[in-house]
């Protein structure tokens, strides 16, 4: 366990990760300085924003004395296969329960990217079929194993508990912490929501600092009328959880569903257009689920004039790179 933090921890990541600006994409756009922080550099196993979480869900799994994780995801989950590697790094078991979206689309997509990492790190993987209830799936096995003998901790879908989420809290006070390294004022820190649990910890990590830096989260899946008030709730877990008295309001919470297209997980032309950009520009990959609709997502407002010009604006750029191999389509 790490002795700078309170909240009991234990080191997966290689932190802090780079805050780099990207000069060739600003300039492309003709709008603020965009900065990206690369939690896709985060280490283990290919990286991505689930490593944080997990320094203290699995710091949480080692406490309760589990001799097994579970968590469940989609056929490309991002957080199954760091799940997978965090349970590999620790000396643990891990199942996931994998919900099969697409059966129908290539093989690529239905047995490579993530999912082929996911058996490489040896997890076991429990195929669900679309729309099972995967809460309940979840639950059911964590109750099998406990009548066999075991001890299963259950890490919800992403991550996103308010344990979890205070892996982002932290991210949030390492973002303020390089931007006054650089002398930077930001206007805003923008990345792809999903489970919610990336957006609470960043929110509550910038309440608790009173930064005023506002978090937009731009939604890979869910309505912003469901997902909001969940982030805030985990946000308000977080706060309490630190024992700082800080109020989380709506207005503190933006999640912004315009460019999750036809459904989670199926390609926007926008992603197509951000994905291109961002690799040809500035050599750098994003995913086509959850960080290229994002980028779609804040490339939209700058083209909108969401910013003025000399703003800076944090992107943070949460992984996800292994889903390009399942989406071959992905290269123009
Ligand atoms: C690459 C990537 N970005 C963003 C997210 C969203 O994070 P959260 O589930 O904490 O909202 C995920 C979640 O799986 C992810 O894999």
């Amino acid at each position: 366990m790490a002795a700078s933090d309170a909240i009991p921890h234990v080191s997966l990541a290689h932190l802090p990760t780079p805050l780099e600006p990207l000069p060739r994409l600003s300039a492309e756009l003709g709008g603020p300085n965009i900065w990206v922080k690369r939690d896709d550099a985060s280490g283990l196993a290919m990286g991505g924003n689930k490593v944080r979480k997990l320094e203290y869900l699995m710091a949480d799994a080692a406490e309760q004395g589990a001799d097994i994780v579970l968590t469940t995801g989609a056929t490309q989950s991002n957080h199954c296969r760091q799940t997978a590697a965090a349970a590999a790094r620790m000396g643990v078991e891990c199942e996931l329960l994998i919900e099969h979206r697409f059966p129908e689309w290539p093989e690529a997509y239905n047995a490579g990217g993530n999912l082929q990492l996911d058996h490489l790190l040896g997890a076991t993987v429990i195929d669900l079929e679309r729309g099972v209830d995967r809460v309940q799936a979840l639950e059911d096995r964590a109750n099998e194993l406990r009548a066999a003998g075991r001890t299963p901790y259950v890490i919800p879908l992403g991550g996103s508990s308010v344990i979890g989420a205070m892996g982002y809290r932290t991210a949030a006070m390492e973002i303020l912490r390089q931007a006054d390294e650089l002398d930077l004022e930001l206007r805003e820190v923008v990345h792809a929501t999903a489970s919610g649990g990336t957006q609470a910890g960043l929110v509550a990590g910038m309440a608790i600092r009173r930064s005023g830096v506002p978090v937009l989260g731009i939604s890979a899946g869910a309505p912003a009328d469901y997902l909001a008030p969940v982030v805030r709730e985990l946000a308000e877990g977080v706060v309490a959880r630190i024992g700082i008295d800080r109020e989380i309001t709506a207005d503190d919470v933006v999640v912004d569903d315009d460019y999750v297209g036809e459904e989670y997980g199926i390609p926007t032309e926008s992603m197509h257009e951000a994905v291109s950009l961002a690799a040809r520009g500035e050599g750098l990959l994003f995913d086509p689920v959850y960080s290229g609709k994002a980028l779609a997502g804040l490339i939209a407002h700058i083209r909108a004039g969401r910013y003025a010009k000399g703003d800076n604006v944090v992107f943070i750029h949460t992984g996800g790179t292994p889903a390009l191999f399942a989406y071959r389509q992905v290269r123009r």
